[in-house]
Protein backbone atom coordinates (compact mmCIF):
# COMPACT_ATOMS: atom_id res chain seq x y z
CA UNK A 1 0.00 0.00 0.00
CA UNK A 2 0.90 3.51 -0.75
CA UNK A 3 0.30 6.29 2.16
CA UNK A 4 1.15 10.10 2.00
CA UNK A 5 1.55 11.50 5.12
CA UNK A 6 1.63 15.45 5.60
CA UNK A 7 3.13 17.43 8.26
CA UNK A 8 1.05 20.04 10.52
CA UNK A 9 -1.32 22.24 8.36
CA UNK A 10 -0.97 25.97 9.69
CA UNK A 11 -3.99 27.93 9.35
CA UNK A 12 -5.28 29.21 6.28
CA UNK A 13 -1.97 29.37 4.05
CA UNK A 14 -1.47 25.96 4.97
CA UNK A 15 -4.95 24.45 4.21
CA UNK A 16 -5.02 26.14 0.92
CA UNK A 17 -2.08 24.07 0.06
CA UNK A 18 -3.31 21.29 1.00
CA UNK A 19 -5.99 21.70 -1.26
CA UNK A 20 -4.26 23.38 -4.41
CA UNK A 21 -1.57 20.73 -4.18
CA UNK A 22 -2.92 17.64 -2.64
CA UNK A 23 -4.86 16.34 -5.54
CA UNK A 24 -1.64 16.41 -8.00
CA UNK A 25 -0.22 14.30 -5.41
CA UNK A 26 -2.96 11.68 -5.17
CA UNK A 27 -3.12 11.44 -9.05
CA UNK A 28 1.04 11.29 -9.37
CA UNK A 29 1.52 8.40 -6.10
CA UNK A 30 -2.48 6.73 -5.68
CA UNK A 31 -1.97 6.29 -2.43
CA UNK A 32 -4.59 3.96 -0.27
CA UNK A 33 -4.56 6.41 2.71
CA UNK A 34 -3.53 10.11 3.16
CA UNK A 35 -2.65 11.03 7.13
CA UNK A 36 -2.20 15.18 7.89
CA UNK A 37 -1.31 16.52 11.39
CA UNK A 38 -4.23 19.33 11.76
CA UNK A 39 -3.72 20.74 15.29
CA UNK A 40 -2.48 24.14 13.96
CA UNK A 41 -5.53 23.80 10.99
CA UNK A 42 -7.39 26.47 12.98
CA UNK A 43 -5.76 30.04 12.93
CA UNK A 44 -2.57 28.48 13.95
CA UNK A 45 -4.07 27.03 17.29
CA UNK A 46 -6.08 23.87 16.98
CA UNK A 47 -8.81 22.18 15.21
CA UNK A 48 -12.06 23.95 14.46
CA UNK A 49 -15.43 21.99 13.20
CA UNK A 50 -15.37 23.82 9.74
CA UNK A 51 -11.24 23.38 9.46
CA UNK A 52 -11.48 19.83 10.10
CA UNK A 53 -14.18 19.43 7.78
CA UNK A 54 -12.76 21.16 5.00
CA UNK A 55 -9.73 18.97 5.39
CA UNK A 56 -11.27 15.84 5.26
CA UNK A 57 -13.20 16.69 2.26
CA UNK A 58 -9.87 17.70 0.14
CA UNK A 59 -8.91 13.55 0.29
CA UNK A 60 -7.29 13.60 3.80
CA UNK A 61 -8.36 10.67 5.28
CA UNK A 62 -7.53 10.80 8.96
CA UNK A 63 -6.38 13.88 10.78
CA UNK A 64 -4.16 13.31 13.42
CA UNK A 65 -2.96 16.32 16.26
CA UNK A 66 -0.96 17.19 19.14
CA UNK A 67 -0.44 19.77 22.13
CA UNK A 68 -2.66 22.10 20.84
CA UNK A 69 -6.04 19.22 19.86
CA UNK A 70 -7.74 20.93 23.24
CA UNK A 71 -7.39 24.87 21.28
CA UNK A 72 -10.26 24.78 19.94
CA UNK A 73 -13.10 23.54 22.17
CA UNK A 74 -16.00 23.34 19.95
CA UNK A 75 -13.67 19.88 18.49
CA UNK A 76 -13.73 18.44 21.54
CA UNK A 77 -17.12 16.78 21.52
CA UNK A 78 -16.40 15.28 17.90
CA UNK A 79 -13.44 13.66 19.14
CA UNK A 80 -15.39 10.94 20.43
CA UNK A 81 -17.38 10.99 17.12
CA UNK A 82 -17.61 9.44 13.65
CA UNK A 83 -14.91 12.04 12.43
CA UNK A 84 -11.73 10.56 11.95
CA UNK A 85 -9.53 12.56 14.17
CA UNK A 86 -7.42 11.00 16.56
CA UNK A 87 -5.36 12.44 19.51
CA UNK A 88 -1.80 11.50 21.41
CA UNK A 89 -3.01 7.81 22.66
CA UNK A 90 -0.70 8.71 25.91
CA UNK A 91 -2.92 11.41 27.43
CA UNK A 92 -3.87 10.09 30.98
CA UNK A 93 -6.70 7.46 30.90
CA UNK A 94 -10.33 9.58 31.20
CA UNK A 95 -9.48 12.29 28.41
CA UNK A 96 -11.74 12.81 25.41
CA UNK A 97 -10.92 11.28 22.03
CA UNK A 98 -9.21 8.34 20.89
CA UNK A 99 -5.52 7.80 20.48
CA UNK A 100 -5.90 5.61 16.89
CA UNK A 101 -8.27 5.31 14.50
CA UNK A 102 -8.78 1.47 12.23
CA UNK A 103 -9.16 2.75 8.53
CA UNK A 104 -9.48 -0.60 7.39
CA UNK A 105 -6.22 -0.93 5.39
CA UNK A 106 -4.13 0.88 8.24
CA UNK A 107 -4.16 2.08 11.91
CA UNK A 108 -2.86 5.34 12.13
CA UNK A 109 -2.31 5.97 15.74
CA UNK A 110 -0.88 9.52 17.18
CA UNK A 111 1.65 9.63 20.13
CA UNK A 112 3.12 12.74 21.41
CA UNK A 113 6.79 13.24 23.29
CA UNK A 114 7.33 14.40 26.86
CA UNK A 115 10.43 16.10 26.32
CA UNK A 116 10.57 19.77 26.22
CA UNK A 117 6.52 19.20 26.48
CA UNK A 118 3.85 18.76 28.98
CA UNK A 119 4.72 15.94 31.29
CA UNK A 120 2.20 12.94 29.81
CA UNK A 121 2.03 9.01 30.08
CA UNK A 122 4.85 7.23 28.73
CA UNK A 123 4.27 7.05 24.79
CA UNK A 124 7.07 4.09 24.86
CA UNK A 125 5.02 2.14 27.19
CA UNK A 126 1.66 3.37 26.02
CA UNK A 127 2.57 1.61 22.29
CA UNK A 128 3.54 -1.59 23.97
CA UNK A 129 0.00 -1.56 25.83
CA UNK A 130 -1.58 -0.82 22.13
CA UNK A 131 0.15 -3.04 19.63
CA UNK A 132 -0.30 -6.89 21.22
CA UNK A 133 -4.54 -5.33 21.00
CA UNK A 134 -4.68 -5.07 17.35
CA UNK A 135 -4.54 -7.19 14.39
CA UNK A 136 -2.16 -7.30 11.53
CA UNK A 137 -3.07 -4.43 9.85
CA UNK A 138 0.16 -2.08 9.02
CA UNK A 139 0.32 0.56 11.75
CA UNK A 140 1.21 4.09 11.02
CA UNK A 141 2.58 6.55 14.10
CA UNK A 142 2.89 9.97 13.95
CA UNK A 143 5.05 10.86 17.11
CA UNK A 144 3.93 14.91 17.60
CA UNK A 145 7.41 15.46 19.82
CA UNK A 146 10.14 18.32 20.04
CA UNK A 147 13.23 16.55 20.58
CA UNK A 148 14.93 14.20 17.66
CA UNK A 149 16.20 12.23 19.84
CA UNK A 150 13.01 10.78 21.38
CA UNK A 151 11.72 10.72 18.36
CA UNK A 152 14.56 8.71 16.87
CA UNK A 153 14.16 6.46 20.03
CA UNK A 154 10.62 5.71 19.49
CA UNK A 155 11.80 4.55 15.86
CA UNK A 156 14.30 2.41 17.07
CA UNK A 157 12.00 1.19 19.42
CA UNK A 158 9.39 0.60 17.29
CA UNK A 159 11.15 -0.66 14.19
CA UNK A 160 9.85 -4.45 13.10
CA UNK A 161 6.85 -3.77 15.06
CA UNK A 162 5.22 -0.69 13.33
CA UNK A 163 5.16 0.30 9.37
CA UNK A 164 5.82 4.03 9.83
CA UNK A 165 7.48 6.12 12.90
CA UNK A 166 6.46 9.37 11.41
CA UNK A 167 7.55 12.96 13.38
CA UNK A 168 5.42 16.22 13.53
CA UNK A 169 5.44 19.13 15.59
CA UNK A 170 8.79 21.06 14.72
CA UNK A 171 7.41 22.27 11.33
CA UNK A 172 11.11 21.83 10.18
CA UNK A 173 11.03 18.81 7.64
CA UNK A 174 14.06 16.58 8.54
CA UNK A 175 16.63 14.85 5.91
CA UNK A 176 17.05 11.67 7.41
CA UNK A 177 14.49 9.66 5.97
CA UNK A 178 15.03 5.85 5.91
CA UNK A 179 14.09 2.32 6.05
CA UNK A 180 15.40 0.88 9.88
CA UNK A 181 16.86 -2.26 9.50
CA UNK A 182 13.42 -4.06 11.08
CA UNK A 183 11.28 -2.66 8.15
CA UNK A 184 9.95 0.73 9.81
CA UNK A 185 9.78 3.80 8.04
CA UNK A 186 10.92 6.52 9.47
CA UNK A 187 11.53 10.58 9.83
CA UNK A 188 12.05 12.54 12.67
CA UNK A 189 9.96 15.62 11.21
CA UNK A 190 7.81 15.36 8.03
CA UNK A 191 7.25 19.31 8.22
CA UNK A 192 4.72 21.47 7.61
CA UNK A 193 2.08 22.64 5.17
CA UNK A 194 2.27 26.57 6.30
CA UNK A 195 3.95 29.77 4.38
CA UNK A 196 6.98 30.29 3.58
CA UNK A 197 8.30 33.51 4.24
CA UNK A 198 7.58 32.63 7.98
CA UNK A 199 8.96 31.45 11.50
CA UNK A 200 7.62 27.78 11.85
CA UNK A 201 4.36 29.42 10.17
CA UNK A 202 3.78 31.94 12.21
CA UNK A 203 4.35 36.00 11.48
CA UNK A 204 8.57 36.88 11.66
CA UNK A 205 7.90 39.85 13.37
CA UNK A 206 5.57 38.71 16.13
CA UNK A 207 7.90 35.35 17.02
CA UNK A 208 10.89 37.84 16.65
CA UNK A 209 9.44 40.26 19.28
CA UNK A 210 8.86 37.26 21.65
CA UNK A 211 12.23 36.85 21.81
CA UNK A 212 14.00 40.10 22.04
CA UNK A 213 11.51 40.76 24.76
CA UNK A 214 10.09 37.40 26.77
CA UNK A 215 7.08 38.82 27.04
CA UNK A 216 3.85 36.66 25.58
CA UNK A 217 3.24 38.69 22.07
CA UNK A 218 0.09 37.52 20.39
CA UNK A 219 1.16 34.90 17.52
CA UNK A 220 -0.23 34.64 14.24
CA UNK A 221 0.12 32.79 11.05
CA UNK A 222 2.25 34.35 8.86
CA UNK A 223 0.80 35.31 4.76
CA UNK A 224 1.73 34.45 1.60
CA UNK A 225 3.26 31.43 -0.44
CA UNK A 226 2.81 28.18 0.90
CA UNK A 227 4.84 24.96 0.95
CA UNK A 228 3.74 21.53 1.44
CA UNK A 229 5.79 19.04 3.55
CA UNK A 230 4.77 15.46 3.06
CA UNK A 231 6.28 12.36 2.83
CA UNK A 232 4.85 8.64 0.43
CA UNK A 233 5.63 5.82 1.97
CA UNK A 234 5.26 2.44 0.57
CA UNK A 235 4.53 -0.71 2.70
CA UNK A 236 4.42 -4.05 1.75
CA UNK A 237 0.96 -5.58 1.94
CA UNK A 238 2.06 -8.94 3.05
CA UNK A 239 4.74 -8.02 5.79
CA UNK A 240 3.57 -4.35 6.75
CA UNK A 241 7.31 -3.96 6.42
CA UNK A 242 8.08 -0.61 4.58
CA UNK A 243 9.71 -0.65 1.12
CA UNK A 244 10.04 2.79 1.03
CA UNK A 245 9.76 6.59 2.22
CA UNK A 246 10.51 9.53 0.16
CA UNK A 247 10.20 13.16 0.95
CA UNK A 248 8.28 15.65 -0.85
CA UNK A 249 8.80 19.44 -0.67
CA UNK A 250 6.12 21.46 -2.73
CA UNK A 251 5.16 24.99 -3.25
CA UNK A 252 2.30 27.18 -4.45
CA UNK A 253 2.15 28.56 -7.65
FE1 LIG B 1 2.30 22.00 15.21
FE1 LIG C 1 2.55 20.60 18.30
Amino acid sequence: MIVIAIGDIIGRPGRRAVAELLPALKKQYQPDLVVANGENAAGGFGLSLDTANELLDTGINVLTSGNHIWAQREIIPYLDSEMSIVRPLNYPPGVPGRGYIDTGAAVVVNLMGRTFMADIDCPFRAMDALLPTLDSRPVIVDFHAEATSEKMAMGRYLDGRVSAVLGTHTHVATADTQVLPGGTAYVSDIGMAGPVNSIIGDDNRAVIQRFLTGMPVRLTVAKGRAMLNAVVIEIDDESGRAVSIKRIYEEEA
